[in-house]
């Protein structure tokens, strides 16, 4: 017990279960591209889809607490190591003046992670309170073809982008799986990743502004 509680207390051990919380956010939000990509396929194809994944539900709910916990420890460990790296900011100074390489992304991680936080929020209130009675279709389209919404669905997915650009790269120095030899390698597959997964959410607020007919 003294072990994992001395291990969650240190640095490498809030960056390893960071990394392994956040990998399972990622694997989250690879099925839910999938998903949500019926919307290509046109309303039905969407409302069907939704419709079978609540054909799953006492294992949905299984699924979304579990979704719960890792955002929760997730988050957790972000704050506190952001903490943590504050207390040791003299040292820190000093190696990130040494290695240099500061990216967008891991310069703005903490910012980033909150503006996901509060898109995360804000998407996971309207969606599950939604009226019964609408279709969900009808939910995301009215949603994503108003301006100010569309607006916060491109922000708040801007942001995932760059957070997982960065942090899909840093979580291999983490679990110690990262090699000078194809750290550009890495790099590129985490930015690769990010672009993907950024554009074709991205796609459904653009093409709901610009096509009356989205989801209709
Ligand atoms: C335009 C893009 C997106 C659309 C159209 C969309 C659509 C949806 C829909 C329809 C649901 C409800 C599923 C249901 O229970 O029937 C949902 C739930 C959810 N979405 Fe999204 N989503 C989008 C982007 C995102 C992004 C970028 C994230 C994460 C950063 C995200 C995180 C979640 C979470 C955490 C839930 C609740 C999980 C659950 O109830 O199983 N979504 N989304």
């Amino acid at each position: 017990m003294r072990i994992v509680r001395r291990f969650c207390g240190s640095s490498v051990g809030k960056k390893v279960i960071m990394s392994l919380t956040g990998i399972g956010l990622a694997c989250f939000l690879v099925i839910h591209l999938l998903g949500n990509s019926s919307i290509y396929f046109g309303p039905s194809a969407f409302n069907n889809y939704a419709a079978h994944l609540h054909e799953f539900d006492p294992f949905l709910k299984v699924f979304e607490v579990g979704l719960l916990l890792l955002f929760l420890i997730h988050i957790g460990f972000g704050v506190s190591l952001f903490i943590h790296n504050l207390a040791a900011r003299p040292s820190r100074y000093t190696v990130k003046k040494s290695s240099g390489g500061r990216t967008l992304g891991s310069a703005t991680m903490l910012y980033t992670g909150l503006i996901v936080l509060a898109f995360i929020i804000y998407h996971f209130m309207s969606v599950a309170f939604a009226p019964h009675s609408s279709a969900i279709a009808d939910v995301i389209r009215t949603q994503l073809q108003a301006l100010p919404t569309a607006i916060l669905y491109i922000v708040g997915i801007a942001a995932l982008l760059v957070h997982l650009s960065h942090g899909l790269w840093s979580l291999w120095q983490s679990v110690g799986g990262s090699h000078p030899a194809y750290d550009t390698l890495l790099r590129r597959g985490a930015l690769g990743f990010a672009l993907v997964i950024g554009a074709v959410f991205i796609s459904f607020p653009v093409l709901a502004l610009m096509w009356d007919e989205f989801l209709r």
